[in-house]
């Protein structure tokens, strides 16, 4: 299979040195990408801004902002057979960017948002038969909003993740998740590596595919 796995967070810029940007360390994502190479599929990931290595024999498209990502996953999709968006897009971005540094003494009193386009949501009507999996990070009703996702976003599956722990979720190694199929029941999977969490995954993927 040709799997496009995105990974990481993105930043949103104030000006040339700030941003808005989220915890995501890309770890999940990388573990994807890694265990579906290992798994014989042709892997495309489009990495946010991360300091982590890129595994041999993939190809990297490398990110920094919501709207590159974008334009990074639609130019993929086409060719893909599934799509995994693990990356932490962020959800709003500054209404102005500053061409200069903002001087500290002139520091806006307010920061204005706008929301930032939902990539999968973009992607409905180029879905076609390909399988779409998307994560829900969240620290209060899990599953509600998890379920709430992947109906809106047209998912086949959805993997919750509950990031409130301190011992699994965003930065570190392990992961304790809940794969919510569009059909059938959800899994809640126990606390483990986010390569075992990978392996499951693209296993799940190859299962669906069949
Ligand atoms: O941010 P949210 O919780 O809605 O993210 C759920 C899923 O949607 C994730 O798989 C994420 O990669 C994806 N997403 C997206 N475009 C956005 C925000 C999130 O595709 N702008």
């Amino acid at each position: 299979m040709n799997i496009l796995v995105t990974a990481g967070p993105t930043r949103e810029f104030i000006d040339p040195v700030r941003f808005i940007s989220n915890r995501s360390s890309g770890k999940m994502g990388y573990a994807v990408a890694r265990a579906a190479l290992m798994r014989g599929h042709k892997v495309v990931l489009v990495s946010g801004p991360v300091s982590l290595q890129a595994p041999d024999g993939l190809a990297v498209v490398r990110v920094v902002s919501a709207a590159e990502m974008q334009s990074a996953v639609e130019a993929g999709v086409d060719g893909c057979d599934a799509l995994v968006m693990a990356a932490a897009v962020s959800d709003w971005r500054p209404a102005r960017v500053h061409a200069n540094k903002l001087k500290k003494r002139s520091a806006p009193a307010t920061l204005d948002l706008e929301p930032v386009p939902d990539i999968l949501m973009g992607l409905a009507s180029r879905k076609g038969g390909r399988i779409f999996v998307g994560f829900a990070a969240e620290t209060e009703n899990l599953l509600d909003e998890a379920r709430a996702k992947l109906n809106s976003k047209n998912l086949d599956m959805i993997v919750a993740n509950d990031v409130s722990r301190t011992d699994a979720g965003f930065e570190v190694d392990n992961n304790a998740v809940t794969f919510i199929p569009a059909h059938g029941e959800a899994m809640a999977l126990p606390l483990m590596s986010k390569d075992d969490v990978a392996e499951r995954l693209v296993k799940w993927i190859e299962a669906r595919r069949k």
